[in-house]
């Protein structure tokens, strides 16, 4: 059971804890939280689910209700879309009038990390009402197993075990080097002129370039043209990447479903989660790189990994994955930390592409650190996820609640009062006590 720190020791860090839910405070828009004020106006699928742990320190009640207004938009096909478009705000590009869904509240047409049913697992682990988790855990199961069984279907058609991204957006990560080789066949001939938004509200150099975002926006103007049906996105895409952190995610998020399930006496979810999770598991050893250490991603339309030590790899640790992978992770893990101050960059600071400011192309972000913390800490791997707690605090203490950090100056960039990063400083100062 995680309470709000009030040990006197502490008294730093409970300082972090109080500015952090201020933060969390001061972007609520009542049933769903904003990432940030300006850059990000809406709702983020995986920044509310990880911001819902930030929030159950305050109001369980709360947290469960984040979730559940992401999953009231839900697709009929399954699909949870990576924005949901609340209100109208023209201080956004793609807005609801490039994505046209023709959904009753508009969203994007594509989906984001599937951490669901990680949070969820977690809010009811440490529930103090537990009569409420239950509840709220109840209606929302069946909604996360739909989604689990579209990325089944939708994202893995050829039924290999591990789903595909069709665009860099829904990995999160989105100007990684990962897709930089696939992105030279994505064309631009086409795309509706369009002015950038994010631009405006962060520093262009922290940002992804404009070649990246022509890309974006044809993907995008692909995937519409095609009425958003998710039966011929996959095979119509020319982007097709299999993200070893994505699948191990989902992966994840199955077993947690799992368990959930069989806590509230619904098996047939159970297994069916356990044996998408199985699958997933087995299929994720095929990413497994010896030369880098780590795991990479592979592309499906040429058929060959790509040859980028990314975070991406890393984050493969929140699944449990075997043993000696967790610990060939942690020696890359020691190798960054000699490489960058601030662990964990984004990209290998050695690889000549890293960019120590541009958003997925080097800097840290807290979110990543506490989603490969805690899979360490499941994996008995506990002195380097408290590296990487200390790490995340340290940022915090030094830069404010950035979205991403500089892991090399730690200087904060992008964004500022970043709700994620305020919900997992919450998640780490809370777990201290
Ligand atoms: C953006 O607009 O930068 C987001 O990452 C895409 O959702």
């Amino acid at each position: 059971m995680n309470e709000i720190p009030t040990s006197a020791g502490d008294s730093d860090h409970h300082v972090l804890f109080d500015r952090a839910a201020s933060i969390l405070r001061q972007n609520d828009r009542g049933d769903y939280t904003v990432p940030t004020h300006g850059l990000y106006p809406y709702q983020w699928n995986w920044d509310s689910c990880l911001v819902a742990l930030g929030q159950a320190h305050i109001d369980e009640s709360r947290a469960w209700r984040e979730i559940e207004t992401l999953f009231a938009h839900q697709w009929d096909d399954g699909m949870v879309p990576h924005i949901i478009f609340h209100e109208a705000d023209d201080g956004y590009f793609p807005g609801p009038d490039v994505w046209q869904t023709a959904r009753p509240t508009p969203t994007s047409g594509i989906t984001q990390p599937p951490v669901a049913a990680f949070a969820m697992k977690k809010l009811y682990e440490q529930a103090r009402d537990t009569e409420l988790a239950k509840a709220r855990a109840q209606t929302l199961l069946m909604k996360v197993d739909r989604w689990h069984e579209w990325f089944v279907r939708c994202r893995d058609p050829q039924g290999t075990g591990l789903v595909a991204l069709i665009h860099p957006w829904e990995s999160g990560r989105d100007n990684s080097t990962d897709w930089d080789v696939a992105f030279d066949r994505v064309p631009t001939d086409g795309v509706a002129p369009y002015q950038r938004r994010d631009t405006k509200h962060a520093n262009p150099e922290h940002r992804p370039t404009q070649a990246q975002y022509d890309r974006y926006i044809w993907l995008v103007e692909h995937f519409r043209s095609l009425g958003w049906d998710n039966s011929r996105l996959h095979d119509a895409s020319p982007f097709q990447l299999v993200d070893p952190g994505f699948n191990a995610i989902l992966i994840r998020s199955c077993l947690d479903l799992a368990v959930l399930a069989e806590a509230l006496d619904e098996n047939s979810i159970a297994e069916v989660n356990r044996q998408r999770a199985g699958r997933g598991l087995a299929a994720l050893e095929s990413l497994w790189s010896d030369s880098h250490g780590q795991y990479l991603c592979h592309d499906r339309i040429i058929g060959k990994p790509v040859d980028s030590p990314s975070v991406g790899g890393l984050i493969a640790a929140l699944a449990p994955i075997p043993e000696k992978r967790l610990e060939a992770i942690v020696r890359r893990l020691d190798t960054l930390s000699s490489r960058c101050e601030y662990l964990v960059p984004s990209l290998d600071p050695a690889d000549d592409r890293f960019d120590a400011k541009r958003y997925w192309r080097g800097p840290a972000w807290l979110i990543v650190n506490y989603l490969i913390a805690d899979g360490l800490l499941v994996g008995g791997q506990e002195a380097m996820a408290r590296r990487i707690q200390r790490a995340s605090l340290a940022l915090i203490e030094q830069g404010g609640f950035a979205e991403y950090y500089d892991p090399i100056s730690g200087e904060p960039c992008g964004g500022s009062s970043f709700t994620w990063t305020a919900a997992m400083v919450m998640e780490i100062v809370a777990a201290e006590q």
